[in-house]
């Protein structure tokens, strides 16, 4: 029960990774306010849960009034704030001349714009609290690039010095700022298209542990950055990719020869 008598705010809680963290910090105790667009799926989480310990608001995460909204609703729901989870996020699939301007700003507002929006109004709350934490679902398309996902690597590259930058503004307000790198995760952002037929064959090849990873390995992650157990963490990039980003991207040499010879 590490989020006893705790508040948590979880964005794009709906689905995927967001959806396992919400229903993680609610079995650890938490008052869970999830935040999404998806309301079907997100309304039927929060009737799973407790009454009373979590709600559901329709946001949009990318306009701004909507953001300050959520937080306001959250502190006068459950009386505080303690973890905001800026989790929701879109991909694009375009390299540059074929991104049209709509899809990079809407890209860059929901994946990035968001969480200053959220981060803007939280932290306030939080410094009243004497602290809290913040943890951001970043990617490990903000470490590196890959091909077609121009906007997204920017994106994400932006969220990781973003959190760092808040990071060591925040130390001194006792509010942790760390964020998580997740691999290729099996959600609704990868299942439709991405990680149909064979193209889910490829890219688990270029996974050393030969499989993607689940929301609730990530929400492990996510709660444990969200928890005391992290204390002494702040401005951490944690990776969960089941060592994609630990090679260099060269030829897997010991099989490559196996095969030729
Ligand atoms: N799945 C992966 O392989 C992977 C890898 C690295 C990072 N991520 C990141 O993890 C986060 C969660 O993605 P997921 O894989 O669980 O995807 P998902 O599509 O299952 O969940 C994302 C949720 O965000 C919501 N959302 C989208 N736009 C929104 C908006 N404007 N306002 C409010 N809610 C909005 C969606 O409705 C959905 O419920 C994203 O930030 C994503 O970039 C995912």
């Amino acid at each position: 029960m590490r989020f006893e008598n705790k508040v948590a705010v979880v964005t794009g809680g709906a689905s995927g990774i967001g959806a396992a963290t919400v229903k993680r910090l609610a079995a650890e105790g938490a008052s869970v306010m999830l935040a999404d667009l998806n309301d079907g799926p997100g309304q039927a989480l929060v009737d799973t849960l407790p009454a009373g310990k979590a709600s559901y608001r329709h946001v949009d995460v990318a306009v701004q009034e909507e953001v300050e909204g959520l937080i306001e609703a959250t502190v006068a729901e459950f009386g505080g704030l303690d973890i905001l989870v800026n989790n929701a996020g879109i991909g694009s699939l375009a390299e540059t001349p074929d991104l049209t301007p709509e899809d990079w700003h809407k890209v860059i507002a929901v994946d990035l714009h968001s969480i200053y929006y959220a981060c803007r109004v939280a932290i306030p709350e939080m410094r009243k609290r004497g602290g809290g934490a913040i943890v951001n679902t970043a990617s490990i398309s903000g470490l590196f690039g890959d091909y077609g996902f121009s906007v997204y690597n920017a994106a994400k590259g932006a969220v990781i010095n973003y959190t760092k930058s808040m990071a060591i503004d925040h130390g001194k307000d006792n509010i942790r700022i760390n964020a998580i790198c997740p691999g290729l995760i099996k959600t609704g952002l990868t299942e439709e298209g991405l990680l149909a037929g064979p193209v889910a064959d490829h890219w688990q090849a270029g996974i050393p542990i030969g499989r993607y990873g689940t929301p609730e390995e990530m929400a492990n992650v996510i709660c444990f950055l969200a928890s005391d157990e992290a204390s002494f963490m702040t401005g951490s990039i944690v990776v969960a990719d089941g060592g994609q980003t630990a090679h260099t991207g060269q030829p897997n040499l010991t099989k490559l020869m196996q095969e030729l010879s």
